[in-house]
């Protein structure tokens, strides 16, 4: 999906000309800047389903922190659905990342203390629901998931693909548009990262739920529709099936060495 043809007020992500430095301490007075990202801009339209490909340090993290409203860049426009938000003061950016954006990570981030259930459910009393109905929706996406006979699990008593499945069903919680994921199978063997990733597109098609996957893994990303490659914090790459392999790793638009 090129998105080429759509107007902007369809966009769910824009981001123009993002940088992001990072200050380090140092020795003398001088602190050390470390730019990880350069002018990056896109746009990611509602039910893409997206790849964010690159080797480990490309920024592809400090990229997904700030989409995620986490982070924040040291210069450009971030606009999701619409929305700058560099305008938003704490609470409107709290509220965005409770509501609208599900995050799953690479080492699935479950409260150990506390069963799959309870898990799942944390988000929605975390806004407002009260215990029972929090539970009976967290059992019904922990059914979905595929995990209807485990929700009175403790973390350490699941699989590694059940985990994740616990922390998916926490990320679809509060009915998000967008669902970000950063090496989400990276823990994972590979029959394992195969089950996740068809639950991730069967989200994607089915519901029509935005996914935005960060993994350095050909197979795992070709569950995307569109492919991001970012090499030293600058995309080269971003384009849809079929273009994956037949553009060079070493884009032109990267000047080389002198
Ligand atoms: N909080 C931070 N402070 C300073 N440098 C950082 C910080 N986070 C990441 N970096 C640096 O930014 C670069 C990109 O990191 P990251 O976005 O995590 O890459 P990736 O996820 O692609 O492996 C790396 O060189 C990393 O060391
Ligand atoms: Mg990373």
């Amino acid at each position: 999906m090129s998105g080429k043809d759509r107007t902007p007020t369809q966009t769910l992500i824009r981001v123009e000309d993002l940088c992001k430095v990072y200050q380090l301490g140092s020795h003398t007075n001088q602190p050390i800047r470390h730019q990880v990202l350069f002018d990056i801009n896109l746009e990611i339209y509602p039910a893409e389903f997206i790849a964010i490909m690159g080797q480990s340090g490309s920024g592809k993290s400090t990229l997904m922190n700030i989409l995620g409203c986490l982070d924040t860049p040291t210069s450009g426009n971030y606009w999701l659905a619409g929305r700058n938000v560099a305008y938003l003061s704490n609470d409107e950016l709290a509220h965005v990342r409770n509501r609208n954006i599900g995050f799953v990570f690479q080492g699935f981030n479950l409260l150990r203390r506390m069963t799959a259930l309870d898990n799942v459910a944390a988000p929605l009393l975390y806004a407002g629901m009260n215990r029972n109905e929090s539970r009976k929706r967290a059992l019904t996406l922990l059914q979905q998931t595929g995990l209807g006979q485990f929700t009175l699990h403790y973390p350490n008593q699941l699989s590694g693909g059940q985990q994740q499945r616990v922390a998916i069903s926490r990320a679809l919680v509060n009915q998000p548009q967008l669902i970000l994921a950063d090496e989400p199978t990276g823990n994972l063997d590979t029959q394992t990262s195969h089950e996740i990733m068809a639950l991730f597109k069967q989200l994607n098609s089915d519901q029509g739920i935005t996914i935005i996957l960060v993994t350095h893994e050909d197979d795992i990303a070709s569950y995307a529709n569109r492919f991001i490659r970012l090499k030293d914090g600058r995309i080269i790459q971003d384009g849809g099936k079929g273009t994956l392999l037949s553009i060079p790793f070493q884009d032109k638009r990267i000047t080389s060495q002198p």
